[in-house]
This record gives structure tokens, C-alpha cells and sequence, in this order.
């Protein structure tokens, strides 16, 4: 359309008196266009997000060959979106941004388990289990590893059938949607707690691994002389009815990669002990696990809540799963 029409074909530079031929108005132009959003909250976030991209603009004086570089980065990023692949989430993650959004969002009483980041790997269907069941029945290299522990709530009493939802890699440190058989669903599992809201969820025990970086994400952390790797963990979402639920991992204290996550996500209250043993525990060996294998324990405590914030969760994985995300 011809400039200074909209999409109504009506004038609109006499309205916002919109002839911005500076750098100093053009913000302010920008910023006038958008004044009449009538969703307030989108408003709000309109209007932010030009002031701070200009901002940005301005502060590093961007060239139009970076700039150029910059729609070639994002139009790559999401030629490699697929159903295996979250090129866009994999950018929130490594730029820390998905994690301010859980900080935000997540601010938890005292005692109550922190969440952290959700990650592009979570798969909807996975199968229920009973205790003791076994997620990782195709990995033939982990070491067995045993995870146990209890869900309660902020006074420490049990939560009976509350709902593990559990994901992680193999022991190849790659999630099954990465895999040689992507559509078979492989160390994933829901399970229930018990009439004293314990758990018991047999695995192998976790390795660090690298976040994908074949695309534009990974030329990012090259270019600024980041690594890819993840510290050893276990994916989480944790729910009950009347509590709010949490997305979480469990991490290994003794995985180098602690540091320096490369997505920002770990929290201290997320680090447990996998303790070695030579022999198995009685647990163990009643689930025929011959040693050496690995133990661990971690409580989840859920904070009462309504039933809003767990439709919030659920609708997350949803539009993931929507969005070719295995969510
Ligand atoms: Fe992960």
C-alpha cells in the first residue's frame, strides 16, 4: 500500500503526526502508531518492545549488513522448526530468557520445589507406569538408577496420587525424538504416588549432553565462545489436584557442567546425590537390578493453589505439541 495509509486505505500521517525523519523521533513515531492498541496488555507490550529494540538499535549503532545477518539468523532458525526440532526455544533457552520468564513467573514460598526451564523434549502420551517401572527398558549402556522420594505439601504432608511426569535423555545424551526411531517413545514416563505420596521411578542415571547445535543457535554459542552442554539432569512436571504444578529437574551434584549450564537452568535446591552402590539395594534387587547401580532421593513440595495455573501448564505442552515441538 502507498506509505502513509492503512490497511483502510485512510491517511494516518496527520493523525499521529507520524513524519519521522530523525533518529531521535522515530521512536517516538513508532511508539504513536501503537497508542491505540485496545487489548491493554498488549499495549503494554507493544509499546516496550519498540522502545527497547530501538533502544537496542541505537545503543550498537546496527549496520544494515547486521542487520541483514540478523533476518538471514532468525529465518534459518525457523526453517529448522520441525517436529523433532525447536530452534526458537533453543534461542529463549541459550539467551537466558526462558529463564527469567520461570523467575518471573515461579515465585515459590519458602519450601515449596522451584521450577526451571521446560525445555523442547517434553512428549505428550508418554505411558503410565506403575512404581518401579521402567523408562529406559531400550538402554542397554546406562547404569541402573533408582529414583525415589515423596510429593508433600508445604506442611510436609503426603499428596496421594500426585503425577510424575518424567523425561530424559539416553545414555547416549540424546532424547528419543533425536534418535534412529523418533516416533517410539523412549525414557518417558507418568507415575503416581502412593497412599504416603512416595514415588519410585527406575531409570539409567542421567548424563550431561549437548544442546543440538547444528543450526544458527549453535553458531551463536561457537561465535561467542560458548559450550553447548547441559549438566547430568531429570525432566519433571509434577501435579496434583489443588496444588499448583511444578516444571522442574532433578540435577547429579557431581556433573562438571554445573556452572556453566548452557541454558541457565540450575537452581541449588535442584542438585541431589546419585550414590553408587556396588550391590544392589533390596528395592533394587526385588526389581531384578544387579549392581553396581545408583541411587537417588528428592521430595517434590507442591504449593496449594486453584485449578487456573495447572490448566496453564497443561496448555503450555499443548500449543508445544502444536507448535512441532514433541511437546
Ligand atoms: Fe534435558
Amino acid at each position: 500500500m502507498p506509505d502513509g495509509q492503512n490497511t483502510h486505505g485512510q491517511n494516518t500521517n496527520g493523525r499521529d503526526g507520524a513524519r519521522s525523519t530523525t533518529e531521535d523521533d522515530i521512536t517516538a513515531a513508532v511508539l504513536a502508531r501503537f497508542a491505540a492498541t485496545p487489548e491493554p496488555r498488549l499495549k503494554q507490550i507493544m509499546l516496550a518492545l519498540i522502545k527497547h529494540l530501538h533502544a537496542f538499535v541505537k545503543e550498537v549503532e546496527l549496520t544494515e549488513a547486521e542487520w541483514f545477518q540478523a533476518i538471514e539468523i532468525l529465518t534459518e532458525a525457523g526453517k529448522m522448526c520441525s517436529d523433532k526440532r525447536q530452534e526458537f526455544i533453543l534461542f529463549s533457552d541459550t539467551l537466558g530468557v526462558s529463564m527469567v520468564v520461570d523467575l518471573l513467573g515461579h515465585r515459590k514460598p519458602e519450601g515449596a520445589t522451584e521450577s526451571t526451564v521446560f525445555g523442547p523434549f517434553h512428549r505428550l502420551g508418554s505411558p503410565d507406569l506403575p512404581p518401579g517401572g521402567n523408562i529406559a527398558h531400550r538402554d542397554t549402556v546406562g547404569v541402573p538408577t533408582l529414583v525415589s522420594g515423596r510429593v508433600l505439601d508445604l506442611d510436609g504432608k503426603p499428596i496421594v496420587g500426585a503425577l510424575l511426569d518424567v523425561w530424559q535423555t539416553q545414555s547416549n545424551g540424546l532424547y528419543d525424538s533425536q534418535d534412529e526411531h523418533p516416533d517410539e517413545l523412549h525414557m518417558r514416563g507418568k507415575f503416581r504416588t502412593d497412599a504416603e505420596g512416595r514415588y519410585l521411578i527406575r531409570t539409567v542415571r542421567p548424563v550431561n549432553y549437548p544442546i543440538p547445535s547444528d543450526g544458527p543457535v549453535g553458531a551463536m554459542l561457537k561465535a561467542t565462545g560458548r559450550h553447548p552442554m547441559r549438566p547430568a539432569h531429570i525432566h519433571f512436571v509434577v501435579m496434583a489436584d489443588g496444588y499448583e504444578p511444578v516444571t522442574t529437574h532433578i540435577f547429579d551434584r557431581t556433573d562438571p557442567y554445573l556452572e556453566s549450564d548452557a541454558v541457565f537452568a540450575v537452581k541449588e535446591s535442584l542438585i541431589c546425590d546419585f550414590v553408587r552402590h556396588e550391590a544392589p539395594t533390596a528395592e533394587a534387587a526385588r526389581l531384578g537390578i544387579a549392581g553396581p547401580m545408583f541411587t537417588a532421593n528428592f521430595d517434590f513440595v507442591l504449593k496449594p493453589t486453584g485449578v487456573a495455573a495447572r490448566i496453564d501448564v497443561l496448555d503450555a505442552q499443548r500449543r508445544l505439541a502444536a507448535l512441532g515441538a514433541r511437546a
